[in-house]
């Protein structure tokens, strides 16, 4: 069955051509250097990005997997979570593709895509296992039972990870997506220099919250610069890198732990965190948890792990008609 899938919930426009787990094409046209000069992501420009890139961008991935539309089985499309305006962007693409070809439609949670991400190149993955997805917008952990069946853990209750990365990287001045560019700079962490707090939640087990600890940062940058003394930029990028490190990687390892799991998967943009990953692999080693995360390159939004979730979804009967929406946010487990 080969699935035309569509992703444009943020910025990156994407379209792939998948066949169960296996990826025909997968194009990605990036938006990045239209909201460098903002410092982060326009959702007006975005959705205005989208409009223009998607019709060439559907002929990119039919062309590089050497098929005409005739032979496209069935489109899914990332319907929700998202921003709004770029969403349906995507969804009324798939809609009106879906309705000249006369073929299914599927609908295909951003998340749940995510985590499907580690299928591509992990055949041997199948649930149930539990999943940690942390991205731009979202900080979630997961028991996923089957390949449509989620538990959620733990949730983050304000900013995600990645929008904690993203801010405190802008304040110390480095340029957008700033997650990235802070792991590549951040050196030792210092937290004698730069005391960091590890905001906790009473009574959830759980949860995640990152929005004290970007405030945190904010401050000593301000406080540092009011009194004119420099900040070391790579010691403090890795004091938050390691921060924010401890907080996913000891609340991932006490559910593992709890729930007895043996197989944990890392999902999402900030999954392609060098400490993040690696301290993973030491943790999982002494547990003797076996560690699955996708390969850089579907760490990121692409369409190609909107393709292989849309196949299970396919499988367990999720298909929209032609009054799907867009929604800007939505449980993983809403079905
Ligand atoms: O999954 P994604 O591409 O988009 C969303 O669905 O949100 O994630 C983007 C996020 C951004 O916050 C970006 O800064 C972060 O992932 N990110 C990283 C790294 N690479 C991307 N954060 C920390 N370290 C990285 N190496």
């Amino acid at each position: 069955m080969k699935i035309l899938s569509i992703e444009s919930s943020c910025d990156e426009t994407s379209i792939a051509i998948t066949e169960e787990r296996r990826v025909l094409s997968n194009i990605v046209s990036t938006q990045i250097a239209r909201h460098r000069v903002f410092g982060g992501v326009v959702p007006e420009i975005a959705s205005r990005c989208h409009t223009e890139a998607i019709s060439q961008v559907c002929e990119e991935a039919l062309s590089q997997a050497g098929l005409t539309y005739k032979e496209i089985d069935a489109v899914a499309v990332t319907f929700a979570p998202g921003l709004i305006g770029a969403l349906l962007v995507g969804v009324n693409f798939a809609k009106g593709l879906a309705l000249s070809l006369g073929v299914p439609l599927i609908p295909v949670h951003h998340l749940r895509s995510h985590i499907a991400a580690n299928y591509i190149e992990h055949k041997d993955l199948q649930p149930p296992f539990l999943c940690l997805t942390v991205s731009g917008g979202n900080s979630i952990l997961t028991e996923v039972s089957d390949y449509t069946k989620f538990k959620v853990l733990g949730n983050t209750q304000d900013d995600a990870a990645g929008e904690c990365f993203d801010k405190t990287a802008r304040a110390l001045g480095l340029a957008y997506p700033g997650g990235v560019e802070l792991d590549k700079i951040a050196t030792t962490a210092d937290f004698k220099r730069y005391p960091l707090p590890y905001p906790r939640l009473e009574n959830s087990e759980f949860n995640f919250s990152f929005s004290g600890l970007k405030t945190a940062v904010i401050n000593q940058i301000h406080n540092a610069s009011q009194k004119g003394q420099e900040i070391d930029v790579p010691v403090l990028a890795a004091t938050v890198r390691a921060r924010v490190c401890d907080m996913l990687i000891d609340n991932t390892m006490r559910a593992a732990q709890k729930y007895s799991y043996k197989t944990l998967a890392l999902a999402g943009g900030v999954s392609a965190n060098s400490e993040l990953r690696l301290r993973m692999e030491e943790e999982c080693k002494k547990r003797n948890i076996k560690l699955y995360y996708p390969p850089l390159k579907y760490c990121g939004d692409n369409a190609a792990m909107v393709g292989v979730q849309a196949y299970y979804e396919y499988k367990s009967g999720n298909i929209a008609d032609i009054s799907l929406n867009a929604a800007a946010t939505m449980p993983i487990n809403y079905r």
